[in-house]
Formats: structure tokens, C-alpha cells, sequence
């Protein structure tokens, strides 16, 4: 097993002049899936949205340290930023469809990126609406327009259309925040399968979906990495006491 990313030292302080994460250092598993979670604030989105450059967008007053992504440091202002979110996909917690066919939302990204063959866009359609967990259900309506599904639906789509790219690492951001429990569970489902393949970073919308979903879980507080291990110890037997007081609802 060896880690897909690697973060070395990283800060960064918004606009603002929060400081939103303090000297991060961790590595993230291949084929696995590492929680990121802890209270409102501790800077959880401000790391995923280091990993794919988003941040880019935001006005920053202040970063340091390195991101390496299979021993390449993407903050490097030579870092080809459309090629690294193809390979680090990204799902944010409302899911957005564009207004076109269940399909085109699967192929559009595939288009734009020149590939016309119906053959190729239909196995890629087909794939990763499986591995979206939500082949099933919409296999005979991929005409019909998206945003005639339910949330849950929505959400699994959005997966979906992220996974036709194939990146390597994808990125959730509360993935499941507006889903009923049963959309909740498919969505969780379709993480298992998909740690076969890729590198999952999961930002849980509950302490519980953490410890259901995490082989690794790293815990934040206002900008801090506290504690980070494996996801079986630091739910049922965390080392620090800030940890233990979140996992037991005593605060946050
Ligand atoms: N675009 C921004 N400009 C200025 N400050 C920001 C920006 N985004 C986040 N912050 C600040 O950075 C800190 C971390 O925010 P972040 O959104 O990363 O936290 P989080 O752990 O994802 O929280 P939540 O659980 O509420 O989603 C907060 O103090 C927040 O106010
Ligand atoms: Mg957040």
C-alpha cells in the first residue's frame, strides 16, 4: 500500500486573515477511504479544495507547504490545473445536474475533451452509472432530463458524471448533507465499491457516516490536525481527549 498523496506542512490563511489550516502533514492511502471531519470551521473544504486547485479562486493571503500527488507537488505554479481536476474529481454536497439528458450529463466532459465515438461514450455511460450505485434504477430513462430525478438520484448522477472522467482521487464534500437515509446508504454503498479502484477523500455530513465509511479519519479543529489514523482505533479508542470529546457528542 503506498499514499497517492502526501501533504507536507501545508498553511493557509484566507483574506480574512484566518488562519484555516495550520501545518498540515499527512498521507492519503490508494484504494481506500480517508475521512476528513470534526466541527463547523475546522477548514475540511478548504483541504479538498487545495487538493484540485479550487482554491485558486479565492483570494489567499498567506500558504505554505507542499501537496504531492504521485511525488508531484500540484501547487507548483507549473502545474497543468486542467489536467490535475480531471485526475482529482470533485462532488460538493447539493448536487448540481446540468439542464440536458440523464446521458449528456454523463458525456458532455467526455465530448469536450474530443471523444465522439458512440461506443466509447456509451460504455463510459454504462460504467459509471454502476459504479455510481444507480444503474439500476435509471438504466431504461437515460434520455429523460436530469433534473426530473430525486435528490438522491441527483447526487448519484453527479458521481457519476465525475467518475466518466476517470480521475484517480475523488473528492466528496458532504456528498450525502440533503439525502434521506436510504439514498444516504446507496451513496455509501457505492463508496465501497468505489475504494476498489480510486483514492477516496470523504468529508462526512455526521460523526456516524465517519465511522461507517472511514478506513483512515483525520480529525480537525480550527485548523489543526489533531488526530489521524486508522478509522477503527480512532473511533473506538482515540488517543487525544479532543478527539474523544467529539466522537462522544460532548461537543461540536
Ligand atoms: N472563501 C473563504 N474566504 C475567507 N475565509 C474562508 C473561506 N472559506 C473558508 N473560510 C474560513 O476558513 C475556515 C475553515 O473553513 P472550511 O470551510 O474549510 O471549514 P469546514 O471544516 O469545511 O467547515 P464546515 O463543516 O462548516 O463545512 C473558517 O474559519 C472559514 O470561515
Ligand atoms: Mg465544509
Amino acid at each position: 500500500m503506498t499514499d497517492k498523496i502526501v501533504i507536507e506542512a501545508l498553511s493557509l490563511t484566507y483574506s480574512d486573515g484566518v488562519e484555516s489550516l495550520r501545518n498540515i502533514s499527512m498521507g492519503v492511502r490508494e484504494n481506500a477511504v480517508t475521512v476528513l471531519f470534526g466541527p463547523a470551521g475546522g477548514g475540511k473544504s478548504t483541504l479538498l479544495r487545495c487538493l484540485n486547485r479550487l482554491n485558486d479562486l479565492t483570494e489567499i493571503r498567506a500558504s505554505a507547504g507542499r501537496i504531492l500527488i504521485d511525488g508531484e507537488n500540484i501547487l507548483d505554479p507549473k502545474t497543468d490545473v486542467i489536467a490535475l481536476r480531471r485526475k482529482v474529481g470533485m462532488v460538493f454536497a447539493r448536487p448540481v445536474v446540468l439542464p440536458m439528458s440523464i446521458r449528456q450529463n454523463l458525456t458532455y466532459g467526455l465530448e469536450l475533451a474530443g471523444e465522439k465515438r458512440k461506443s466509447r461514450l456509451d460504455e463510459a455511460v454504462e460504467r459509471s452509472l454502476k459504479l455510481a450505485a444507480i444503474w439500476d434504477e435509471i438504466k431504461d430513462r437515460l434520455d429523460d432530463p436530469a433534473i426530473a430525478l430525486s435528490g438522491g438520484q441527483q447526487q448519484r448522477v453527479c458521481l457519476a458524471r465525475v467518475l466518466a472522467l476517470q480521475p484517480e482521487i475523488i473528492l466528496l464534500d458532504e456528498p450525502t448533507s440533503g439525502l434521506d437515509p436510504i439514498s444516504t446508504g446507496k451513496v455509501e454503498a457505492a463508496l465501497l465499491e468505489l475504494k476498489k479502484e480510486y483514492t477516496v477523500i470523504l468529508v462526512p455530513h455526521s460523526v456516524q457516516q465517519a465511522a461507517r465509511a472511514a478506513d483512515f479519519a483525520a480529525f480537525f479543529l480550527q485548523g489543526e490536525l489533531v488526530e489521524y489514523g486508522e478509522g477503527k482505533s480512532i473511533f473506538t479508542m482515540p488517543k487525544e481527549k479532543r478527539t474523544e470529546d467529539y466522537v462522544t457528542g460532548r461537543f461540536g
